[in-house]
């Protein structure tokens, strides 16, 4: 857990998601899906229960390869982050990350914190051994946020997302941890 004032005055608290979060949690993915077209849903689109966060957060919190992460500001999620390391022996030590910030939060630094945290966490675990994402290629403003943490890019996917009849490639980004 950390608290901090954002660069608005708003004190941010982050920590790690709790099974009663998961309401909240739905209504917040939810919402963004409405405001940004670089995530792999849309709106109307990221269906999923309150049931179904909560095992979701339970599994994240008990596995030693996994963290969700949680922005709050007077309460209200305002951001996440969720990384998910391997099943299997072979790649138990790399994951994958998404992240996101509601909109009205956009450019007061959450997502860097938020970043700052896991790669923290990551460093101290004694497990995660490599942070990947994918990030599609003209999000600028997210690339810039993972490449000032130290996120290099290792290669493209193309045709990655297809929306309104648009082919979008991505671009694969990772971190070391040593
Ligand atoms: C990408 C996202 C997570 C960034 O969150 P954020 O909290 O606004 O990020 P931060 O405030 O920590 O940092 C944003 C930085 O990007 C920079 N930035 C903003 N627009 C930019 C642009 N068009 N090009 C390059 N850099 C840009 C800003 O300068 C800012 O840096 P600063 O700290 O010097 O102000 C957020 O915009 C978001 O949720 N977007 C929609 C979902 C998404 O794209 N997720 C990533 C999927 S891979």
């Amino acid at each position: 857990m950390k608290s901090y004032k954002l660069k608005n005055e708003n004190m941010v608290i982050i920590r790690e998601a709790r099974k009663e979060d998961a309401s909240a949690y739905v209504d917040y993915l939810l919402q963004i899906g409405t405001e940004t077209d670089f995530l792999t849903f849309g709106a109307g689109e990221m269906i999923t229960s309150q049931h179904e966060q909560e095992l979701m957060i339970e599994s994240s919190a008990e596995a030693d390869n996994r963290l969700l992460l949680l922005a709050l500001v007077d309460n209200k999620i305002v951001g996440g982050v969720n990384f998910r390391g391997g099943v299997r022996p072979r790649v138990h030590h790399t994951g994958e990350v998404g992240i996101t910030v509601l909109k009205e939060y956009w450019g007061l630094g959450i997502a860097t914190e938020l970043l700052m945290y896991l790669i923290n966490w990551a460093k101290g675990s004694g497990i995660i051994r490599k942070i990947n994402l994918r990030v599609r290629m003209d999000n600028h403003r997210a690339i810039d946020v993972y490449t000032r943490q130290g996120f290099l890019k290792e290669g493209v996917t193309t045709r990655d997302s297809f929306i309104d009849s648009v082919f979008y490639d991505s671009v694969c980004m990772g971190l070391q941890i040593n």
